[in-house]
């Protein structure tokens, strides 16, 4: 089994695809260090996990940019080293730009890219001492191209990719990996917790996250991703087409990304 005995910590563990990796590392006897800021949802998990894999909770709150680096003293603790750092936490958004407060962009800034870059700042020079690691950033395909509704989302997805796609090409540390996963739409909670242009959470799975890509094939293949090494990996369906139609043919990209957005599809 690849991964057996590999540390691997998830951020954002605790539901989702974050929660699906958990399962999927635990069933190749990798050790784990499950974190998010649901302690009761990680307790839960690591109960299930137990009997498989070494298993420990570590709360974390991504937006407590400055306590990210004693949470990663912690878990350097917990079996002595990381090997690997999945950043899974993150939040969506659901509201037109001219409907959202700053405050609800502060907050996905803060989540989905200060958060994690914070805390690999903090991890960086561990794997220098260590002469090893690899970081696994779950963006999106909101991360490659603009979508209604998710401004905000959209910006801190495309910061996120370009600090991890510059860390890949500055590689400065030997046997430093880093693997941009872009998914499309997935079958999980994230448009229940997305923020409304004044902050509080949609509350519904929209059509799109209803029938997205089931979370186990979605986890099958960032672990193949990661085996490989790969520096970025798509894992989507419609949603690659109009990539690619953005690239080819922008107007089409346009109308339909337009269209689809508006439509909550
Ligand atoms: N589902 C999709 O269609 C899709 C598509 C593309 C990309 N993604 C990305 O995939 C990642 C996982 O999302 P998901 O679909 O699995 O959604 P999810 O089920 O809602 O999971 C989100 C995770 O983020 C954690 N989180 C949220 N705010 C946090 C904070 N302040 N500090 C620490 N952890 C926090 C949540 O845990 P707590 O609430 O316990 O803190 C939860 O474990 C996200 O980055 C998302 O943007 C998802």
């Amino acid at each position: 089994m690849e991964f057996e005995y590999k540390v691997v910590w998830i951020i954002g563990a605790s539901s989702g695809i974050g929660a699906g990796l958990a399962k999927a590392f635990a069933a190749q006897n990798a050790r784990l260090i499950l974190s998010s800021r649901d302690y009761a949802a990680l307790i839960a998990l690591e109960q299930q996990l137990k009997g498989h894999t070494a298993c420990t909770v570590l709360t974390a709150d991504m937006t407590d940019h400055a306590g990210l680096a004693q949470v990663v003293e912690q878990a350097i603790s917990v079996y002595g080293h990381i090997d690997i750092v999945i950043h899974s936490a993150g939040i969506g958004q659901r509201s037109l730009a001219i409907d959202t407060q700053l405050s609800v962009y502060n907050r996905l800034m803060e989540v989905n890219f200060l958060g994690p870059l914070a805390l690999t700042q903090y991890l960086l020079p561990h794997f220098k001492r260590q002469g090893h690691g690899h970081v696994v950033a779950i963006s999106s395909m909101s991360g490659l191209m603009g979508f209604p509704m998710r401004s905000g989302y959209v910006a801190s997805k495309h910061a996120l990719k370009g600090y991890f796609e510059t860390l890949q090409v500055e590689h400065t540390l030997d046997n430093f990996y880093v693997t941009i996963v872009s998914p499309g739409r997935i079958k999980t909670a994230l448009s229940l917790s997305a923020l409304t242009g004044d902050g509080i959470a949609y509350g519904k799975m929209d059509k799109g996250q209803l029938h997205g890509i089931p979370v186990d094939e979605c986890t099958d293949k960032i672990l193949k991703a990661i085996s490989r090494k790969k520096k970025h990996v798509i894992i989507a369906r419609s949603e690659r087409l109009l990539y690619w139609l953005r690239i080819l043919i922008p107007p089409a990209y346009y109308r339909i990304a337009r269209k689809r957005g508006l439509d909550g599809n």
